[in-house]
């Protein structure tokens, strides 16, 4: 595993949400082995559970089908993109969260930009979502 040689990990999940602690499991092994430390790996597990949450959701409608994950990793950073071919996400729907209201929730979004160093979300090629974050294993960015 180095900068030039990606290394790539692709999962095709079933839409459940009892597969979200599969997927916790799965990321926890792969930035240990990448060297992260404990806080970060953390931080991307609560932000692979929100982007999975969402895909679950918002994204699918048909319960037979699956969502997508990808895990990009070099020595420096690991890229992870959840995606999915629901119905696609209107990036108006996104909101600053008012803190004073917590129980109208749209937290998610918030607490991926938070936890991980760089995040994105975009249309998957018209159809459905692609929420792509990064993390770098070190302090520099
Ligand atoms: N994968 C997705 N597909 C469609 N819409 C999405 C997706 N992810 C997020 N969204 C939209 O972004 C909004 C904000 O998401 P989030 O911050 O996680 O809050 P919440 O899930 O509590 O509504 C969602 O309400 C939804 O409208
Ligand atoms: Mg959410």
């Amino acid at each position: 595993m180095n900068k030039k040689n990606k290394d790539l990990i692709k999962l095709s999940v079933p839409n459940k949400p009892e597969y979200v602690s599969v997927i916790r499991l799965t990321v926890t092994g792969i930035a240990n082995r990448m060297g992260f430390d404990v806080e970060k790996i953390e931080d991307i597990k609560v932000a692979i559970s929100e982007a999975c949450t969402n895909a679950i959701t918002h994204g699918i409608c048909q319960e037979e089908e699956n969502f997508y994950i990808d895990f990009s990793s070099d020595e420096e950073k690991l890229v992870i993109s959840v995606y999915d071919n629901g119905k696609g996400c209107l990036s108006n729907n996104i909101k600053t969260p008012n803190l004073g209201e917590l129980n109208e929730g749209g937290l998610g979004v918030f607490i991926i930009k938070s936890l991980m160093d760089d995040v994105e979300i975009l249309p998957n090629n018209g159809k459905g979502t692609v929420i792509k974050m990064t993390k770098y294993v070190g302090d520099d960015m």
